[in-house]
């Protein structure tokens, strides 16, 4: 029996390749979702500009709006809510999302990481820092990892992880790029896998049915 499409919403503070490359899988037929609603912080995020192309409900949601952490936990619990969201998909989203909506969401919030975790991860590792970290410690290879969001930064269970090289002359930039189309890749393998239900979670082992 086919499964019906996963309802997803995602949140991205920045340019959102991710969440382009994902749109358009999802438009190719590739993935079974549906991508309902897509929300950022920041109200110039490409993110933002990417979803409404695709012609998908984009929302500017921050704590500027909001700035109590209460009111701003039930306005997107309640729009998750109005737009039947089973998943969330973090791509590049840079706020930490509170235990409250962790809890309403247990299991069901992807983050994407580009280095292999626990390395190279948690509070303020994003972007070019992470990059610059791994090529200063001489790292032969990096990655990509697609974990569960739980309440620190960076630290719930992996789900998927794949690595790739570091050359010796890499910059900061060339690297990120190369992991870049990685991570374009494997976020949507991910998120079939939920699409078809395969994944099941036991503690901090993520196992793929
Ligand atoms: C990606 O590198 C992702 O791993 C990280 O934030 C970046 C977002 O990039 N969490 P983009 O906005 O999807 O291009």
């Amino acid at each position: 029996m086919n499964n019906p499409p996963l309802r997803l919403a995602a949140m991205a503070s920045g340019t959102g390749t991710n969440l382009g490359a994902i749109l358009d899988n999802i438009k190719k037929g590739l993935l079974n979702c549906e991508m309902r609603l897509v929300l950022s912080n920041n109200s110039n995020a490409g993110a933002l500009h990417i979803a409404r192309a695709y012609g998908i409900v984009a929302i500017h949601l921050s704590k500027e709006q909001f700035p109590g952490q209460n009111e701003f936990d039930d306005r997107l619990l309640q729009l998750l809510q109005e737009y039947q969201v089973e998943m969330i998909v973090l791509a590049g989203y840079l706020k930490k999302l509170s235990s409250k909506v962790v809890r309403a969401y247990k299991h069901k919030i992807l983050n994407i990481h580009p280095a292999l975790l626990p390395s190279f991860g948690g509070k303020g590792m994003y972007g070019h820092r992470v990059h610059q970290a791994v090529l200063d410690y001489g790292c032969k290879v990096s990655g990509v990892t697609v974990h569960l969001i739980d309440d620190e930064y960076d630290s719930g269970p992996p789900i998927m992880q794949r690595c790739v090289p570091v050359q010796f002359d890499d910059t900061a930039d060339t690297l990120a790029a190369r992991i870049l189309q990685e991570e374009h890749k494997i976020y949507s393998d991910v998120i079939q896998l939920f699409a078809e239900r395969r994944v099941e979670i036991h503690g901090r082992k993520v196992i793929i049915k």
